[in-house]
């Protein structure tokens, strides 16, 4: 890029960079942006597809989560990235609705592009998303229905809703069931508001059996097995020690030369040691435990040690599920075997080593009342159990949405439907071209019915003047009911969603609208020329349609 000054062209960038501005731009983004949406947009809903997608190194993921998918798209155009960010929002705040965020952001500058060729300056568009994403949200509030944020059965129907569009749709009551005892065991009342963490769940998958095996456990499980053939392998209402101190002579951290000159030394150097060993392990068992569980390792003869007193012990568990376990037991973790005793110690009703799948598993159960619980994932293959953990992910935050915030909205598209009505009439109150922006909001919001509807082979247009026309007689819940393939209250259907997920969903992605619609000059360096190709070219086995996001979209 050069300038001219007093007939000497200015060099300002590096060779080899490029710039686009102003129109161009505008274009370029919009359109890599509006490609991002639209891979993912037969995912939505009940009746939308899965993607199979491949990496780098051949490994195969199938999901219908937004998320993942455009994840594993290793997009590169910078417009494109910013819509991945939409996913990633909306993920991380709310868990669920990432689909239907990326969808929008892309209808959002769809729409914001026909005005820019009507010249409607991208100013005027912005305040005008922002101003009608204002007023979704505050329509949103005012039409959300109020629940009980401890009552279970709400918790188990947004679960459901949002299971009802995955693979694992066929057991999304039993799943759902499980989400959301999880979620009320972990929850806390914290002033006057509920909150629950995610980090108190813990999800093993394992596969083998089928989905219908998966298990809520009132307690921990942990991917280790008991560590000496001599232990028992199962201890009823077990008294449980939680130790982060290693029952091992320590090495030195210097060499050290011990000089034995007699065997009787030798003997009594190992007996020191034996003896040193012995009183560890007393110490633990004088506590009355029965079993011990431990972060760090266990020397052979400590293990032999605690095998005579008929200790089941477990070793080397990571420190994460160590805090599970004291949340879900009652116990407290030691770091120094010489202050503990009886009241540091965890309960359980029963501890024991499972064969699950190839491995062994120790199950903690029959915790009373734990406020860490674990689910373990069971499916027939590798690929089903992983999409169950998405999956579960997602009926897990709404739950926790719910509990965080007891409001629910129905589903299908309805509330997307009446907020698009009542922004319909707002832009009549609005000046000018400002009201073609609103009016173009309400129409992006639509998209979620119409791809709803698309996606379960209904005629989208149809559907959606029949569904316009009942909003304007006041039938704010009426949606795609997409099971039964037609027009239907969601209310009555039972399908109901997180308000939380809704707002979340008009946040992200009115902000990603409007920041892309923002830019108008792209400056890209030369060197930014993205990663080098995987082996075997461009696409490296990439189910057609699924690379090279970037191509046509701008110069990079
Ligand atoms: N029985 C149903 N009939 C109609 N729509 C439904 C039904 N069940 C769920 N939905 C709708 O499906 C949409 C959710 O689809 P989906 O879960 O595929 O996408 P998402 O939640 O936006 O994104 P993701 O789950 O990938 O994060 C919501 O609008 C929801 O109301
Ligand atoms: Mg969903």
């Amino acid at each position: 890029m050069s300038t001219e000054l007093g007939g000497t062209p200015v060099l300002i960038l590096r060779e080899g960079a490029s710039r686009s501005r102003g129109r161009d731009a505008q274009h370029a983004n919009i359109m890599a942006a509006k490609i991002v949406a639209e891979s993912v947009k037969s995912a939505l809903g009940p009746k939308g597809m899965d993607k199979m997608l491949v990496d780098s190194f051949g490994d195969v993921t199938i999901t219908s989560d937004g998320r993942t998918i455009l994840d594993e798209m290793d997009i590169q155009h910078p417009a494109a990235k910013m819509m991945v960010e939409v996913a990633k929002a909306q993920d991380d705040e709310v868990g669920d609705g990432t689909t239907s965020a990326v969808i929008i952001a892309g209808e959002l500058l769809s729409k914001a592009e026909e005005l820019i060729d009507k010249n409607v300056h991208p100013t005027v568009i912005i305040d005008g998303y922002r101003k009608a994403g204002e007023k979704a949200l505050e329509l949103l509030e005012k039409i959300a229905i109020s629940v009980t944020p401890t009552n279970r059965e709400w918790l188990k129907k947004v679960a459901t809703t949002s299971m009802a569009s995955k693979l694992v749709a066929d057991h999304k009551e039993y799943l759902a069931d499980i989400a959301s005892q999880a979620i009320l065991h972990v929850a806390e009342k914290v002033d006057k508001e509920y909150k629950a963490d995610l980090d108190d769940i813990m999800v093993e998958k394992k596969p083998g059996e089928s989905l219908a095996d998966t298990k809520l456990i009132n307690g921990i499980v942990v991917d280790k097995e008991v560590v000496h053939p001599g232990m028992p392998k199962r201890v009823e209402k077990a008294k449980i020690a939680l130790l982060d101190a290693a029952l091992e002579i320590e090495k030195t951290e210097f060499d050290a030369k011990i000089n034995i000159e007699s065997p009787d030394q030798m003997e009594a150097f190992l007996q020191q040691e034996e003896s040193m060993l012995k009183d560890m392990v007393g110490k633990v068992a004088k506590t009355g435990a029965n079993v011990v569980i431990a972060q760090k390792g266990i020397d052979d003869l400590a293990q032999h040690f605690f095998a005579r007193k008929g200790v089941l012990v477990v070793r080397r568990v990571k420190k994460s599920d160590m805090e599970k376990l004291a949340k879900a037991t009652g116990g407290k973790i030691i770091t120094n075997l010489d202050d503990m005793s009886e009241k540091d110690l965890g309960n359980a009703e029963l501890v024991e080593e499972r064969k699950i799948g190839d491995d062994k598993m120790t199950f903690i159960e029959g915790c009373k009342n734990p406020k860490a619980v674990a689910i373990l994932i069971r499916g027939g293959t590798e690929r089903i159990v992983a999409e169950a953990e998405r999956s579960l992910h997602d009926a897990l935050c709404v739950a926790r949405d719910i509990v965080r915030e007891p409001k629910i909205v129905p589903g299908g598209g309805s509330p997307e439907l009446e907020i698009a009505r009542t922004l319909k009439e707002y832009a009549q109150t609005l000046p000018g071209r400002e009201q073609l922006a609103v009016q173009a909001y309400a129409e992006a919001l639509e998209s979620i019915p119409l791809t709803l509807a698309e996606n379960a082979g209904l005629d989208p247009i149809d559907i959606i003047s029949e569904l316009r026309a009942r909003h304007e007689k006041d039938e704010k819940w009426a949606g795609v009911e997409v099971i039964e393939g037609k027009p239907k209250n969601m209310e009555k259907a039972g399908v109901y969603e997180p308000l939380a997920v809704k707002k979340q969903m008009i946040k992200s992605a009115t902000e990603a609208a409007t920041m892309i619609l923002k830019i108008d000059d792209i400056i890209a360096s030369g060197k930014t020329k993205g990663p080098p190709m995987p082996p075997g070219g461009p696409g490296g086995g990439m189910p057609p349609g699924m690379g090279g996001m970037g191509e046509g979209a701008g110069e990079f």
